[in-house]
Order: C-alpha cells, then sequence, then structure tokens
C-alpha cells in the first residue's frame, strides 16, 4: 500500500514544531486505509507500550490484546521474565488466549493444542498418523518484550531499535519520580468513539483548558512552560500548578505526601508525556496517571486509565479513600474530554475537514504529528 500524493504532501506539512507545522490531515483519523498504512507503520514498527509491568505481577498473569490488527497475548513465563507472543494457534490459526486473567498454560479452545508460557507446544492430541509432524516446529511466534520504568513494551518487528534509544531522554526526564518503582492502583478500561490519536492528544495539550475543563481543573493548571528539546520517540511539556494536578480545586486539601525526591519545580506541578505511539503519562507531585490507547478501526479507541503512587504512599492508613478523590478527579477531567473527543470525530468525518495550525499550548500534538507523518513516509 502506498500514500497518495495528496497525502504525502499534507503530511510534509508536518514538520513537528507548533510555531510552523500543521495538523495531521484528517484521513489520518478517519480513513481506513490510513488506518491499514498507520498499522503497518507504527503498529508492527517500533516499540508498542502496552502499559504498566504490574498488570502481570505473577509468573501466568496473561492478557490478550490487539496491536494494530494482530492479535497478541502477553504473560509473565515462570522465570518472571514477560513475554509476548502471536496470539494465533499453530494449527488452524483460532486465537488462543481471550481477555486476561491468569494461566499455567495456553489451551487453544478449538482443538485443545496447549501452549507453554514460554511458548512451546506442549501437547497436541490425535496427531500420531501425520508424518513428519514435530511439536517443537509448532511453538507460538514469540515477538520482543522489554521494561523499562515500569512501563511493558512490545515490538513486532524482527530487529527493533534498540529500546533505550527508542525512550531516548525519557528516563532522565522523569528520574526523580522513581517510576521503576511506583505500583499501580487503580486500572479501569473504557472505549472512545473517536479515533485514538485524538485521545492521545487532548491528554497532551494546555490549550482545551478553559473551554473543556473550566469548573473542574483549569484554575489549578498555570500557564506552562517552553517545550524541552527531547530525544527518542516521545514528547514532553511540563507547567506548574497552584496546589496538585492530581485532585479537584474543592479536593485540595486531601493532597497525598510529595514525591521527597522531586525538585521543587516538579514538586509544584505536573509533566506531561506522550510515549508513542500508545502511552501518555502525568507525573505529578504525589503519583503519575496515564493512560493506554489502542484503535479499534479509525473510528473508535480502547483506553485504559492507569493510577500510580511509590509503594510507600500506597501503604499509608486511609490511602484507599484518599486515592478516591485522586480517581475522582482523572474521572471528572476524561468525562469532560470524551464528549469533545467524539464531537471532534463527528467533525473530522467532514469531506471539507482541512489542516488546521497549532497554537504554542500544543508542542507535544505538533511535535507526534511530525513523528507520524515521518513514520508514514517511510513507506512512500
Ligand atoms: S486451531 Fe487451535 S487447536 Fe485447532
Ligand atoms: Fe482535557
Amino acid at each position: 500500500m502506498r500514500l497518495s500524493a495528496d497525502l504525502a504532501e499534507a503530511l510534509g506539512r508536518c514538520t513537528g514544531l507548533a510555531a510552523d507545522s500543521h495538523t495531521l490531515p484528517a484521513a489520518c483519523y478517519v480513513d481506513p486505509e490510513v488506518a491499514a498504512l498507520e498499522a503497518e507503520t507504527v503498529f508492527r514498527q517500533g516499540w508498542v507500550g502496552i502499559g504498566r509491568g504490574d498488570r502481570w505481577a505473577a509468573s501466568g498473569d496473561y492478557a490478550a490484546m490487539d496491536l494494530g490488527g494482530v492479535p497478541v497475548v502477553v504473560v509473565r513465563d515462570e522465570e518472571g521474565v514477560l513475554r509476548a507472543y502471536a496470539n494465533t494457534c499453530r494449527h488452524r490459526s483460532a486465537q488462543v488466549m481471550e481477555g486476561e486473567g491468569h494461566c499455567t498454560k495456553m489451551r487453544c479452545p478449538f482443538h485443545f493444542w496447549t501452549y507453554g508460557l514460554d511458548g512451546r507446544l506442549l501437547g497436541a492430541p490425535s496427531m500420531r498418523d501425520t508424518n513428519g509432524f514435530e511439536r517443537a516446529d509448532h511453538g507460538l511466534i514469540e515477538f520482543m518484550t522489554a521494561e523499562r520504568q515500569g512501563f511493558a513494551f512490545v515490538s513486532l518487528e524482527d530487529s527493533p531499535p534498540p529500546i533505550d534509544d527508542w525512550l531516548g531522554d525519557f528516563p532522565d526526564l522523569h528520574a526523580r519520580w522513581d517510576l521503576g518503582s511506583m505500583v499501580t492502583t487503580r486500572r479501569r478500561e473504557f472505549t472512545v468513539a473517536c479515533n485514538w490519536k485524538a485521545f492521545a492528544e487532548v491528554f497532551n495539550e494546555y490549550y482545551h483548558l478553559p473551554y473543556v475543563h473550566p469548573g473542574s481543573i483549569d484554575d489549578t493548571y498555570d500557564d506552562p512552560d517552553d517545550p524541552e528539546v527531547v530525544v527518542g520517540a516521545w514528547a514532553t511539556h511540563a507547567g506548574t500548578t497552584q496546589g496538585t494536578g492530581g485532585l479537584l480545586e474543592a479536593d485540595q486539601v486531601k493532597a497525598l505526601p510529595v514525591i521527597g525526591t522531586l525538585n521543587d519545580r516538579e514538586a509544584h506541578g505536573v509533566r506531561y508525556s506522550w510515549l508513542y505511539p500508545t502511552l501518555v503519562t502525568a507525573t505529578g507531585a504525589e503519583g503519575m496517571w496515564m493512560y493506554e490507547v489502542y484503535p479499534d478501526g479509525p473510528d473508535r479507541c480502547r483506553c485504559a486509565q492507569v493510577v500510580c503512587f511509590p509503594p510507600e504512599t500506597a501503604a499509608l492508613e486511609g490511602f484507599a479513600e484518599v486515592a478516591e478523590a485522586y480517581y475522582e478527579r482523572f474521572d471528572v477531567a476524561i468525562a469532560e474530554d470524551i464528549p469533545m473527543l467524539e464531537r471532534q470525530h463527528r467533525g473530522m468525518r467532514s469531506p471539507f475537514a482541512r489542516q488546521g495550525r497549532f497554537s504554542y499550548l500544543e508542542p507535544n500534538v505538533a511535535r507526534f504529528a511530525g513523528w507520524y507523518a515521518d513514520r508514514l513516509l517511510s513507506v512512500g
């Protein structure tokens, strides 16, 4: 599949810098052909974040997912290593695992071919008359995985770039949060009738705050800092807050302890980052809230809200009750964003949708547009 000349020209206007870039063309959000190209270049090349590693806390914990149209099963093996496999049976290709949970083996429900957590085919009934059949030749196809800073990543590419190059200076700019030690205290899934990129974008820009969040969080956020230049497949934008960004204005007195290792600016603000393509994070004074977002065709996305705190905070007496006020803040804000995202998507579907321009308050969105355009243009 190739890009049309018009689309290639439009993508060429996405330079990555808010001041001179154009927005991604609407076709990138609504056109099934672009979605197919995107699956190939954005989801089947490079690394894709799949959330926090502690979702697979114990050996045998698994989750089935769809990454760019590819069914994948992620499981922690007996040695504690996170593994990812093509979730397609080596017999006649049924999807092996569904949903999430705990298992000791992975069994295809169609004819009971059974795979170990290491992907090996352990059992296949009634195959004794099949000439030349070797179980060893029919293990699940395995993908590369990595865990960094407590996040889990999968690559469907044979030889992806080194994960540490992909992440660039994300670890450095988040070092004082010690993200690797944080624990997930809440994970909540939902779907939205918009393109996955729009969902990630709204989390990454300050521009809409006064208009979409006037009574809930807008007054908490000061004007953001100038964006920093970073290296790697990610973008970031930080700013200070009045009180904590993790609570509604009315709940500020409930604030949990500030992470002791943060510098003064970090202790009085929030850093918003986007680990392309699927993870968007907000690291605040007391913990982190983030979303995973995955396409479900161009017109829908599957999202998960994930909230993490340092283990010592999560162990505090009364933590569960106070944490509810944080969850409330995240739920209220996203409930204000979702109708706007669905409205944006309806506008995007018009043949008269045109490339727009960015405000200085949207540097992460502009930087992503530049990165995404480059990925699509790489297949010409
Ligand atoms: S398709 Fe899986 S056992 Fe037959
Ligand atoms: Fe928002």
